[in-house]
């Protein structure tokens, strides 16, 4: 979108945990950042009945859905006829797929602009970031970039954990962190007061759609964006004021913590990826001087409050 002049959208990865929230944001965009969007989807999405809402309601709104293999160069590049900007929103792992995409889009004559995904920790945070095993996949996809892609520009949109998820107990790792409001219980890395950079999973739609609003500012960069920062116990103390009731909070010393993701990791548990994001969030890394909140013109009136996440979670409701 160079400008006033609208995009035509192609998103990857579109009913997927945050590829929900950004293609949501992009096709109710006011002003439209988008002429056409549509979506690039596997049949078994396509057809999968607890999809069917969804895409029905996009539907609505006039996103068109297109349905092949990621794997199939050729339906790939017929996706990307008349597309000027991809959005790609691939989990973990689907990651690599994404150097095929990028080569494709650069070899294309209408893409301009690529957002792998990304939408989490900022793997080039600091120099011990290029060691982090859950970062390997993504680092070689901005390595890819750098050394093969001169024509299409990329951005990637950092935003640190989703509050929506550090919010619940993930099931059997429930040291790692999470809060129940059911029982008011609450567990914490540490002391608990380390603060951290969180992102709402409709915030990271709002800041997608503030990347396609500025071109100027996203091409070609790695944009730092957050809702808020705060600590475990900020949340706690939240959760308290909204229960009405104090909470009981356990604390996970981070020699533990180090010990399951060592542990993980020997045993190739998955769980691994997730011991490993908590630590780092944990060391601070997530925190920065300045963002590019202000640069990309997302106001603090724009974003979600802690408050009204916790609320959510306090009613029950899934994110
Ligand atoms: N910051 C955080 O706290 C946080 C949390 C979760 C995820 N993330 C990041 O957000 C991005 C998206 O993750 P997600 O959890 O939203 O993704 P997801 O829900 O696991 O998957 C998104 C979509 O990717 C497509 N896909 C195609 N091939 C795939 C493959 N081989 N493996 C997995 N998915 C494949 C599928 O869509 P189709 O069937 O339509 O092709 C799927 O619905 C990732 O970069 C992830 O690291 C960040």
């Amino acid at each position: 979108m160079a400008g006033s002049i609208l995009s035509n959208i192609l998103i990857i990865g579109a009913t997927g945990n945050i590829g929900k929230y950004i293609t949501s944001a992009i096709l109710s965009a006011n002003p439209p950042v988008a002429r056409q969007v549509s979506i690039f989807t596997s049949p078994g999405t396509a057809s999968n009945p607890s999809k069917q809402e969804l895409l029905s309601s996009w539907k609505s709104q006039g996103l068109t859905v297109i349905e092949g293999d990621l794997q199939n160069a050729e339906q790939v590049a017929k996706a990307y006829e008349g597309v000027d900007t991809v959005v790609s929103a691939l989990g973990r792992d689907g990651l690599l797929e994404q150097i095929e995409l990028l080569k494709l889009a650069e070899a294309s004559e209408s893409v301009q602009w690529f957002f792998p995904s990304e939408y989490g920790t900022d793997i080039e945070y600091d120099a011990s970031s290029v060691n982090e095993k859950p970062h390997q996949n993504k680092l070689k996809v901005r390595r890819f970039v750098r050394e093969n892609i001169k024509r299409v520009k990329c951005t990637y949109v950092v935003t640190g954990p989703y509050i929506d998820m550090f919010l619940r107990f993930v099931p059997g790792c429930e040291g790692a962190g999470g809060f129940d409001p059911a029982s008011k219980k609450a567990a914490v890395l540490g002391s608990g007061n380390e603060k951290v950079g969180f992102t709402s999973m409709r915030d990271v739609g709002k800041f997608v759609v503030a990347a396609l609003r500025h071109p100027e500012t996203a091409k070609d960069k790695a944009l730092k964006v957050q809702s808020f920062v705060v600590s475990p116990n900020a949340i706690v103390n939240e959760f308290e004021k909204q229960t009405g009731t104090p909470w009981t909070v356990d604390h996970t010393p981070i020699e533990k913590l180090n010990e399951w993701e060592r542990e993980g990791w020997e045993s190739g548990s998955p769980v691994a990826t997730l011991f490993a994001l908590r630590r780092i969030w944990a060391e601070g890394k997530t925190l920065y001087g300045k963002t590019d909140n202000e640069s990309l013109r997302v106001q603090e009136e724009d974003l979600e409050r802690l408050s009204t996440v916790v609320e959510r979670a306090v009613k029950g409701e899934p994110y």
